[in-house]
């Protein structure tokens, strides 16, 4: 039997929610057939993940309802959620930092017991063992949550969502941490899943992504469905066109791949001689104003440790830094980094700056309020300049949905992550460390971003651009480190530059990943 000649399992019909006087769901149809890719896509407060939350029971919707197997039913919490064989990884949880994966993938399920009741770890062990082998994946057991990579933190939740028999697997961003291995291993994971006739929902801002794995794409433009079709009737310009509202040409003027011209001239900024960290071996290299520097390489390359050793989160254990010229210690907090010059992007926004409950104008200016004083002599805020800023930013990122005054915890996920954008460059450092500054961010946002940093280092800031994806490093650098194993395997510059050069020299050498846990 073919999927047109099934009946879809799961309706949803006439979703609508408002928060306040907003609208963000408007009377969303959805139809599920098991064994189907339904790819998501939409601008960053789309509604996307709200349309999942009404699905794990997180909020309840002000009308329309869910049918599975044609009877109408009620989401109140996860658990009924998952009893109705519901999967989610969610966009913004994360693993619990001071839990085992053991006890993260365990979370909210009851423990299986021996005799005496004594908890049978063993039998956990051997299960997350079992599933992850089943999807070909593998992770360290014992670490703590919070001491994996990213990447490895997102295949823990994956396996999570997959450890019991699911009927509908919905994957909110989850490939966004991903490197292009993983991604392509996480691919594998859906064809199997697809096999065994489980539904899959993937919201992803990578296009190319859901062009080739989804059988059917649908579109959501502010809390509306605008297009729902077979994978064939669309192709990237239509896509690209349906979620930016923009054309591809008009948003990525200016921008062409393959890097560009490096300027060999100009002061150097920075200049690191010697680096050496806990993974850093001798790390050396020379950052000129207005240079767009690319950091490459798998996650524990190094690179990450690069940008927490200048921007004060971690100490360096040896080697040399010099700005302008003058030889200065590394800095021991960020704040000390942050008066050198140096400021970060970091990759976890949410747990390393945001304050969830205060408003945009806030987070916007927080870390650079003295910029805002209402003279120079005078410790006050100016809220006229603040306000200002944070109007022009959000135009400029193009935020949506919330006013000033709105706490940021209410904001969409990709929204917040242009918040923490605005805030770092609002500082206006002579180092600008940026980490994954795309992750999660819109395609129309994505090439707004990279048009900003552009735009500083023609004003003469020194940028260090750390990213997983090649082609983003192609488009935006103009040199490109390649790191592996605690060192630099290569350097790339100019037009020498391109995706396919950075993607093989990161993967040449590859070596197992070590924990020290
Ligand atoms: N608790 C809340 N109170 C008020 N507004 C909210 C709340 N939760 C979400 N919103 C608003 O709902 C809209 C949709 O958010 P949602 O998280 O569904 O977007 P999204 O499509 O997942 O975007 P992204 O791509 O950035 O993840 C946003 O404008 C957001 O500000
Ligand atoms: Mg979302």
């Amino acid at each position: 039997m073919t999927i047109a000649e099934q009946q879809p399992f799961m309706r949803v019909r006439g979703l609508t929610k408002k928060f306040g006087g907003t609208i963000v769901l408007r009377d969303v149809d959805l139809d599920i057939w098991a064994g189907e890719v339904v790819g998501i896509a939409g601008h960053n407060g789309a509604g996307k993940s709200t349309l999942i939350k009404v699905l794990t029971g997180a909020i309840q919707p002000d009308k329309g309802e869910i049918l599975l197997d044609g009877h109408s039913v009620k989401i109140r919490n996860r658990a009924q959620s998952e009893h109705l064989g519901f999967g989610v990884v969610d966009q913004q949880e994360r693993l619990l930092p001071n839990l085992s994966v053991v006890e993260n993938v365990w979370l909210g399920h009851p423990y299986p017991r021996k005799v005496y009741r004594a908890i049978d770890w063993s039998a956990m062990e051997q299960q997350i063992l079992a599933r992850a082998m089943e999807l070909g994946i593998s992770f360290p057991l014992r670490a703590r949550g919070g001491d994996l990579l990213p990447m490895d933190q997102r295949l823990v939740e994956i396996t999570r969502a997959l450890l019991r028999k699911r009927r509908l697997v919905i994957f909110d961003e989850a490939t966004s941490a991903l490197e292009a291995q993983e991604v392509e291993r996480f691919h594998a994971v859906l064809r199997l899943l697809k096999d065994q006739g489980v539904a899959i929902v993937l919201i992803s801002h990578q296009l190319d992504e859901l062009l080739k794995i989804s059988d059917r794409l649908v579109v959501m433009r502010e809390g509306s469905v605008v297009a729902d079709d077979r994978v064939t009737a669309y192709d990237k310009p239509r896509l690209f066109d349906l979620v930016a509202g923009i054309s591809w040409d008009q948003a990525m003027a200016g921008l062409q791949p393959g890097g560009r011209d490096h300027p060999s001239e100009g002061d150097v900024h920075l200049e690191i001689d010697g680096l050496t960290g806990s993974v850093l071996r001798e790390v050396s290299f020379q950052v000129r104003q207005g240079e767009i520097l690319g950091l490459a390489g798998l996650e524990g390359s190094g690179k990450e440790e690069v940008l927490a050793v200048l921007s004060g989160l971690e100490r360096a254990c040896g080697g040399t830094l010099r700005m302008d010229g003058h030889e200065r210690p590394f800095a021991r907090d960020v704040r000390e980094a942050k008066r050198m010059g140096l400021a970060l992007l970091p990759r976890d926004r949410k747990v390393a700056g945001l304050f969830g409950r205060q408003g945009l104008c806030f987070n916007m200016t927080a870390s650079h309020l003295w910029k805002h004083r209402l003279k120079s002599w005078l410790p006050l805020v100016n809220h006229g300049s603040q306000q200002f800023y944070t109007k022009n930013t959000v135009n400029r990122l193009q935020i949506y949905g919330a006013g000033s005054d709105q706490p940021v915890d209410n904001l969409s996920g990709g929204n917040q992550q242009k918040v923490m954008f605005g805030r770092v460059i609002g500082l206006g450092p002579r180092v600008l460390l940026l980490d994954e500054p795309t992750e999660g961010i819109d395609v129309s946002a994505r090439a707004e971003v990279f048009r900003v940093v552009r735009e500083l280092a023609e004003q003469g800031t020194s940028v260090v651009y750390s990213a997983n994806d090649a082609e983003e490093l192609s488009l935006i650098c103009t040199r490109v480190l390649v790191f592996h194993g605690g060192r630099v395997v290569a350097e790339l510059r100019g037009g020498e530059i391109n995706d396919a050069r950075i993607l093989r020299l990161t993967y040449e050498e590859q070596g197992p990943r070590e924990y020290s846990a």
